[in-house]
């Protein structure tokens, strides 16, 4: 397998939600090790899609298919595929609208209420201007991140939505578990798997972006999925975190090492650049 894009090609990535572990800062590092050709593109934990992005635009695979756990990120999707100008007016308003008071009535607002658009406005709306852009759900799945503190929140950016909308043209995107990947993906698929990470430390908290947590058990079920796709001869990336733990797991596959700015302790004092993995079978 040949590598590409040692060059440096100028390319835009129009990430349109901020999400934790989204991959901006680590592209050109990634790049590097993506096949030449990629015929089918899946992408099983998508979140903000940053290397989609790169990949539709400067390896054009025939087919793509992206996913993820969380319903409400894969309709947002759907609808800036579909349906952006109603998402831009949407939002353009909440834009309008936005203060404290309002904040809080959004999120406390029932989603099955809305319209998809009216979800996909909430969604994003929500995570423009609450803390961080975390994504956290309580246990009955209801949105609960306080209101970040940002004088200028950008809630709206109507260009980024539309490139990201015109390059999720033909994009098939799935609200769906990680593992169906393996009844569908078939022998040349190019897979990326971007999982929450598994925490370094006991207080690192990664994998909390849904109410069920990615740990070990998680990780077992993801390396069966990765040797049995390996099997098929699909062509597999993965990022994951640097420990022994996952180490192990993938002892035999190749194993490469990119360096990222993470905050990887509570501790602000132990934010810092550390080592991901990122893990090839080719
Ligand atoms: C590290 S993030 C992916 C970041 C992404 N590469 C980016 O650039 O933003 C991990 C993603 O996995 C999703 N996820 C968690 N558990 C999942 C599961 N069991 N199946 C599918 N997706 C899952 C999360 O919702 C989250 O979007």
């Amino acid at each position: 397998m040949v590598v590409v894009n040692r060059q440096r090609i100028p390319y835009r990535v129009p990430t349109f939600v901020k999400w934790a572990g989204g991959k901006t800062q680590l592209l050109e590092q990634l790049k590097v090790f993506l096949p030449d050709h990629i015929d089918r593109y899946f992408e099983p934990f998508v979140g903000s899609g940053t290397l989609f992005f790169f990949v539709k635009q400067h390896l054009q695979p025939r087919e793509i298919v992206l996913s993820d756990s969380v319903a409400e990120l894969v309709n947002s999707y759907q609808i800036i595929r579909d349906k952006v100008d109603e998402l831009i007016d949407a939002l353009t308003l909440h834009k309008k609208n936005h203060s404290k008071e309002y904040y809080y009535r959004i999120r406390q607002t029932d989603p099955a209420s809305l319209t998809a658009v009216g979800q996909a406005a909430r969604f994003l709306y929500l995570n423009k201007t609450c803390f961080n852009g975390l994504y956290r759900v309580n246990s009955k799945g209801i949105f609960n991140v306080p209101m970040g503190r940002y004088a200028n929140p950008s809630i709206v950016k109507p260009n980024v939505l539309r490139e990201a909308g015109a390059l999720l043209q033909n994009v098939r995107v799935q609200k769906r578990d990680f593992s169906t990947i393996v009844s569908e993906a078939r022998q040349g698929d190019f897979v990326y798997f971007d999982p929450p990470y598994y925490p370094l430390s006991n207080t690192a908290n990664f994998t909390s972006y849904t109410k069920n947590p990615f740990l070990e058990d998680q990780q077992k079920k993801l390396c069966t999925a990765y040797r049995e796709l390996d099997n098929k001869g699909c062509l597999l990336m993965q990022s994951n975190s640097s420990t022994d733990f996952i180490r192990s797991l993938y002892k035999g596959f190749r194993i490469e090492t990119v360096r990222a700015r993470r905050i990887i302790n509570s501790n602000a004092m132990k934010r810092g650049a550390i080592s991901e993995l990122v893990i090839l079978n080719y």
